[in-house]
């Protein structure tokens, strides 16, 4: 029976509306192969949203989220709105899309692929065979805590605030969804935090240190993340899975993307307990190049993939086009940000036909 989904499309700003593009002819292909229908609806969020609305979330993009089976973002952000006021700026778009949907679990994975090693800036054997995910708290943390705000003391002088909070219930739904997800790769998962000097960090190491017990199968160890930091660019092979808050998160997701030679490489999916998973690119909407057909469409069409695999329960389709990607790869197509000597450089439209090739060759 044909499965059918409805996914919405958020192609933001910058490169967002390129890469897109590829990753929806991706899909059409993919359709074609598998017995699988999308309707696709485009939404607006970030700057574009700003424009044309005055907010960076309109209420019907919230909605047509909500009722659709899985989300595909490409980017969002610009110079252009970086001097509004926080309310209106594109990342609040962002943040009310991953509250609004209850999107607490972020899997960042950060894997070295074997044609890329050589555009990594650390050395080949640090590099080579890494294969990180990061598990990053999205809806918690310092990033929603209460209070928040720059308020003016009794001098009269402003103070900026905020908070960073987590209850054990917030703590306990990501411990979870980390532990399986070790449980499932390398059976390794390292908590990160700073419990030596933080009371909301303390909570956290006792809660994931409680958890392990249901968890036998999984070794657990803790970090505190400054040391983390350290470890990720010393010797990035000695993690697997790791475990860690919102803004700790933000921070280690970028530096292990980093690893792997281009964050252009690098998909994300954002899920809660039930119902709509995000799928987006870790990069951002990079619009130095935006328009100009230099952008790299991997890790949006990658996002796609994972869509597929967490968000659709499609892992046969997932892989078809991880395969592709890979066989272009192998086949010496490089956008600019991938690029070393002797390859074939590709614009971004170029590499998405690239990928419907291969697709072509991987279903005959
Ligand atoms: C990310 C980004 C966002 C974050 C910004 C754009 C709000 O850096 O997804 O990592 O800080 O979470
Ligand atoms: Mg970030």
């Amino acid at each position: 029976m044909t499965q059918h989904y409805r996914i919405t499309l958020l192609p933001g700003d910058g490169i967002g509306p390129e890469i897109m593009s590829v990753a929806v002819e991706v899909l059409k292909v993919v359709e074609k192969q598998f017995d699988i229908q999308f309707e696709f609806q485009e939404a607006l969020i970030g700057g574009a949203a700003i424009d044309a609305t005055g907010e960076p979330l309109p209420a019907t993009t919230l909605d047509m989220c909500r009722n659709s089976d899985a989300v595909l973002l490409a980017a969002i952000g610009g110079y252009k709105w970086d001097s509004l006021p926080r309310h209106l700026r594109p990342e609040t778009g962002l943040l009310g899309l991953r509250a609004g949907l209850g999107l607490f679990a972020n899997l960042r994975p950060a894997k070295i692929l074997p044609q890329l090693i050589d555009a990594s800036s650390l050395k080949r054997e640090v590099v080579e065979g890494v294969d990180i995910m990061v598990v990053r708290e999205l809806t918690g943390g310092i990033y929603f805590g209460q209070p928040k705000g720059i308020f003016t003391t009794e001098t009269g002088e402003k103070r900026g605030v905020n908070t960073m909070a987590y209850t054990e219930a917030e703590i306990n739904r990501i411990g979870r969804v980390a532990f399986e997800t070790a449980r499932k790769r390398g059976g390794k998962l390292c908590s990160v935090d700073k419990a030596n000097v933080l009371e909301v960090s303390q909570l956290w190491r006792d809660r994931i240190s409680q958890l392990a017990s249901e968890y036998p199968d999984v070794e657990l160890s803790h970090l505190y993340v400054d040391n983390a930091a350290m470890q990720l660019i010393r010797w990035p092979k000695q993690f697997d899975t790791i475990v860690t808050g919102n803004l700790f998160g933000d921070i280690l997701s970028d530096a292990a993307a980093m690893l792997t030679g281009s964050i252009g490489m690098l998909p994300s999916a954002s899920l809660g307990a039930t119902g709509v998973g995000v799928f987006e690119p870790v990069h951002g909407s990079a619009p130095d190049i935006a328009g100009q057909d230099k952008a790299n469409p991997l890790a949006q069409v990658l996002s796609a993939a994972m869509m597929l695999r967490y968000g659709l329960n499609q892992p046969v389709a997932a892989s078809r086009i991880e395969q592709a990607v890979i066989q272009v790869l192998d086949g010496g197509d490089r956008t600019g940000d991938i690029m070393s000597e002797g390859m074939n450089y590709l614009g971004c439209r170029a590499m998405g036909d690239a990928l419907i090739q291969e697709l072509e060759k991987l279903a005959s």
